[in-house]
């Protein structure tokens, strides 16, 4: 939201004010003097005013997972322990998951409360490649790579998919990078060859990479210079 939007909503600031005190200067963001009223803030950002603080600004939170398989990628589930459960961390409830895994996928999950920064991650704009490293029942044949870089065509969904990227690695083994994330999407794109994937596991979104050191169920908090590369 807009800085001058932010003081407006406030019961005691019309508009006309809130424009008047940030022109004077009276405003500080996260320490600064702030006279632009269109400059964006989030739930994130210290805002005061003449010293007074109309907004604490809450910490913003980045994790990364090594999930396992057999744990459920949501904030609540009926019958599975949730990625969540495997968090010891206060107010759970103000993350969500950037970029979901099946229940039996394994691999780089990123948990967070900051929302446009995990937008930014997954959204198909943004063209970040998430990395998947599957294992097949069938052996994997060159053919594969041109079908997947020319997109399949989902008819449930009724699109094609971005173009996707695959490396075979072994006679049932490959590193696919996809653009995108769609419902049951590598296991689709195999099945079309009616090839089943025996395990799958992500090891990249975009610039972030499963820390080695994570054993599956263990998690960090991302360094600020990984937050910052995204
Ligand atoms: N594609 C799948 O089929 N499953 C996942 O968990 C992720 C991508």
């Amino acid at each position: 939201m807009r800085l001058d939007r932010f003081l407006s909503n406030l019961p005691r600031f019309n508009r006309a004010e809130a424009r008047l005190l940030i022109a004077a200067g009276r405003l500080l963001v996260n320490g600064q003097s702030e006279r632009d009223g269109c400059r964006d803030v989030r739930e994130f950002d210290r805002i005061e005013l003449d010293g007074e603080t109309l907004q604490a600004g809450k910490p913003a939170r980045y994790f990364m997972l090594n999930k396992p398989a057999g744990v459920v990628s949501a904030t609540e589930h009926p019958e599975h322990r949730t990625v969540l459960d495997l968090l010891d961390e206060p107010d759970k409830h103000d993350l969500h998951i950037g970029g979901r895994l099946d229940l039996t996928t394994t691999g780089l999950l990123i948990i967070t409360n900051d929302g446009l920064w995990s937008r930014r991650l997954t959204e198909p704009r943004s063209r970040l490649g998430k990395v998947y490293r599957v294992q097949t029942e069938q052996p994997i044949t060159e053919e594969y790579i041109e079908v997947f870089a020319r997109g399949l065509y989902f008819a449930y969904e009724n699109l094609t998919t971005l173009p996707a990227e695959l490396q075979i690695t072994g006679s049932h083994s490959a590193l696919l990078t996809l653009h995108e994330g769609r419902y049951h999407q590598v296991k689709r794109m195999f099945g079309h060859f009616q090839n089943k994937v025996l395990t799958l596991h992500r090891e990249h979104m975009g610039p972030l990479q499963l820390d080695p050191d994570l054993a599956p169920g263990q998690y960090r908090s991302l360094r600020a210079e990984e937050v910052a590369r995204v």
